[in-house]
């Protein structure tokens, strides 16, 4: 269809409803730390996504990266909202150079097939979630790596699966990151805010996502500074598989651009049976940033460490995380006034 199949009066209504949609149901996205940086703002056809410096972390991300990359995925979200209910848009991604901030606009410009894949993974954001229990299950499939390669690869970002001398090199790397933020009082400051306890605000991370002990892992898994209530298993998560999210560059369009790939290769992962945990802290510390450079041959960049496991399928897995409501992530234009 065309896009002068944008002439009935109602799709003004029909697309103000479809973005104000889309704009929720990207809310389900994963965030580092679960600050949901995230603000949009609905003017007619277009959807705008900001970054809200309210809830960047300072200390933790000074650069934004992880901030931004957690837009990207908010970002990948609603483009599978809109196309999953037959809307084409176009996206200009960080369209003012004068205004970093300003991460995407996406213009509907009328009425498309429906997306069945992405049907499929609209149906799949309420599912996802972290789970940070070791992996006690067979290692990940090498079809089911392939998918998730191919959705993050489809999105402009690659993915590395780490050898096992690798796998070695980022347990020291994880080590030497949490090591190198728990001697800063103030990142210890900022993890206590966004995490455990029962928070109010639907933001951060619960208690009853973060395990009651410490796990038995290689790669040691974020230290929240206390345990929580998640019921972990006393085993060794030997089973686990470690990809690398990397690129060519290393710029903030690279960072949202990894974010819509992580988006694709978690709910791909979701959809196959494999469970995601995000290791970002050596990419937090730039000394073991540059480690995982290393990684790499020096060849590209490392955005994001991810943990991926089989996840048993009786198993509905650790609880979700809260959310904010959507009225205070979507900016909306004042009905109009009626004489
Ligand atoms: C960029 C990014 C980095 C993250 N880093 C970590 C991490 O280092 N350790 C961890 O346990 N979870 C990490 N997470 C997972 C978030 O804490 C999680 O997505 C958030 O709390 C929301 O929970 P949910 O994924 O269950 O919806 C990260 C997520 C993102 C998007």
């Amino acid at each position: 269809m065309s896009n002068d199949a944008l002439t009935h009066p109602t799709d003004g209504l029909a697309i103000g409803h479809a973005l104000t949609e889309a704009a929720t149901i990207a809310g389900y996205a994963p965030s580092i730390h679960n600050t949901q940086p995230w603000r949009w703002r609905i003017t007619g056809h277009l959807l705008d996504l900001f970054t809200d410096r309210s809830r960047v972390l300072a200390v933790t991300d000074p650069d934004a990266r992880l901030a931004t990359l957690s837009c990207g995925v908010a970002l990948h979200h609603a483009r599978m909202a809109l196309a999953a209910q037959g809307w084409q848009v176009t996206i200009t991604r960080l369209p003012k150079p004068t205004d970093p901030d300003h991460l995407a606009r996406l213009h509907v410009d009328g009425r498309a097939p429906v997306d069945l894949p992405a049907a499929l993974h609209l149906r799949t954001i309420p599912l996802r979630h972290t789970d940070r229990r070791p992996i006690t299950g067979a290692p990940v499939g090498p079809q089911e790596l392939q998918a998730i390669a191919a959705a993050v690869e489809a999105e402009d970002t690659w993915l590395h699966t780490l050898t096992p001398g690798q796998v070695l090199e980022l347990a020291s790397a994880a080590d030497h990151a949490q090591r190198t933020e728990t001697d800063d009082t103030s990142w210890l400051d900022e993890l206590a805010y966004w995490t455990g306890g029962t928070r109010p605000g639907g933001t951060g991370i619960p208690d009853a996502a973060i395990p009651d002990r410490a796990a038995r892992t290689t790669v040691p898994g974020r230290d929240f500074g206390h345990h929580g209530d998640l019921p972990i298993s006393a085993e060794h998560d030997k089973a686990a598989v470690y990809v690398m999210l990397h690129g060519r560059t290393d710029e903030p369009s690279d960072w949202l651009r990894a974010g819509e790939a992580l988006s694709a290769g978690w709910l791909t992962a979701t959809e196959h049976g494999v469970s995601v945990l995000p290791h970002s802290a050596p990419i937090e510390v730039v000394s073991t940033r540059q480690a995982m450079r290393v990684v790499l041959s020096s060849t590209g960049y490392p955005y994001l460490l991810l943990r991926l496991g089989t996840i048993d399928p009786a198993d509905a897995g650790p609880p979700y995380a809260p959310r904010l409501p959507a009225d205070q992530i979507i900016e909306q234009p004042e009905p109009t006034q009626t004489p």
